[in-house]
């Protein structure tokens, strides 16, 4: 099974299993991380935002316009931020980190 890791508000990292097919904000639900998702992934609300290591956001498929519109409502938005109910899990993004914003990030120096 893939597994991803979430680098948590305090900077903690946490490393789940997380099944193909889910989204991150589904898995972080699975967890019991800190991501509301108050829309239930269907792209209104910005509540799901994550901030993916720029080591991986390349190999991501590419943000849709309404997703795009929803992050210039997100906190802390960085270069990498992404919508975690959009990511969809697969064997390419085994490994795959993502920060919860606010986070310190090891990326983010
Ligand atoms: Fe609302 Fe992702 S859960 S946009």
């Amino acid at each position: 099974m893939p597994k991803m890791t979430f680098i948590e508000k305090d900077g903690s990292e946490r490393t789940v299993d997380a099944p193909n097919g889910l989204s991150l904000m589904e898995i972080s639900h699975k967890h019991g991380i800190d991501i509301e998702g108050a829309c239930g992934g269907c792209l209104a609300c910005a509540t799901c935002h994550v901030v993916v290591d720029p080591a991986w956001f390349g190999k991501l498929d590419e943000k849709k316009e309404e997703e795009e519109d929803m992050l210039d409502l997100a906190f802390d938005l960085k270069k990498t931020s992404r919508l975690g109910c959009q990511i969809l899990m697969s064997d390419d993004l085994d490994g795959i980190t993502v920060a919860l914003p606010g986070a310190k990030a090891p990326w983010d120096k």
